[in-house]
């Protein structure tokens, strides 16, 4: 029998159990979009000078560590969607966080005739541990780089990608990593997984392991 890969890959998961960091992997081998919320916003931040008045109420959200409104970003998603899918396959980083997105994003997915396509990749990750890694999370601002569990042990300043100085996130603050547990981690997490467990197309990944297995894990769950 042969097998195919899944074009719509779904990334849910809490806070800092690696989202960005799998999904990073999966768009580069498959040659597929990588659609991360958190960097599109993020990259509309850099651009400070032409922000509207709308731009700066949807990212000050972000900044307090609260979920964008569901307008705002459902329309995000769908336009880069449409611009970048192209038949060629987008992963999905973030982009679902609670059940109206989940709900809209599905139909949207149907009237494209592309349910066949998704499948949902869970990597679950206490709340706790989800704290104690973004605490440590170091990236870099200039290429979106995040340093590994592994490279973080060689206490590197510098990104070993394009040499800029390396950082934490702006909402990697301990009161805000604490807020976005709170509104984002398993508690909300729970509808939107029922919503895809229903659905049949859900499939746990644990977060816990080392970045290879779970990438290896995701890998043997994108294929039909
Ligand atoms: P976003 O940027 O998506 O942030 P997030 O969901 O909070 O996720 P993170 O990027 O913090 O973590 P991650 O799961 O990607 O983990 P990572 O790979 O970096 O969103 C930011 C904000 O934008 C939101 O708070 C919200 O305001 C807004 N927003 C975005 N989408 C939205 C939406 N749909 N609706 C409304 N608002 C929205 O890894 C974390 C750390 O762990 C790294 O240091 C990494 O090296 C390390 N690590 C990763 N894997 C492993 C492993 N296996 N072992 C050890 N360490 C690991």
């Amino acid at each position: 029998m042969t097998t195919s890969t899944k074009k719509i890959i779904i990334f849910i998961g809490p806070p800092g159990s690696g989202k960005g960091t799998q999904a990073k992997k999966i768009a580069e081998k498959y040659h597929y979009y990588h659609l991360s919320t958190g960097d599109i916003l993020r990259n509309l931040d850099k651009n400070s000078q032409s922000l509207t008045s709308e731009d700066i109420k949807v990212l000050d959200f972000m900044k307090k560590g609260e979920l964008v409104p569901d307008a705002d970003i459902i329309d995000l998603v769908k336009n880069a969607f449409t611009r970048f899918y192209n038949n060629r396959g987008v992963v999905l980083d973030g982009a679902i966080r609670n059940i109206e997105q989940a709900e809209t994003m599905q139909k949207f997915f149907e009237a494209q005739n592309l349910l066949k396509e998704i499948v949902v990749i869970d990597i679950y990750l206490s709340d706790e541990q989800a704290l104690d890694r973004l605490s440590k999370r170091q990236v870099c601002p200039n290429c979106g780089y995040i340093v590994s569990g592994e490279e973080s042990k060689k206490n590197l300043t510098v990104c070993p990608r394009c040499s800029h100085q390396l950082k934490a996130r702006a909402d990697d603050s301990p009161e805000i990593i604490k807020k976005r547990i709170t509104q984002q981690g398993n508690v909300a997490l729970e509808p939107i997984r029922e919503f895809y467990k229903k659905l049949g197309i859900l499939r746990g990944v644990d977060g816990n392991q080392a970045v290879s297995d779970v990438a290896r894990a995701i890998e043997e769950n994108i294929c039909s």
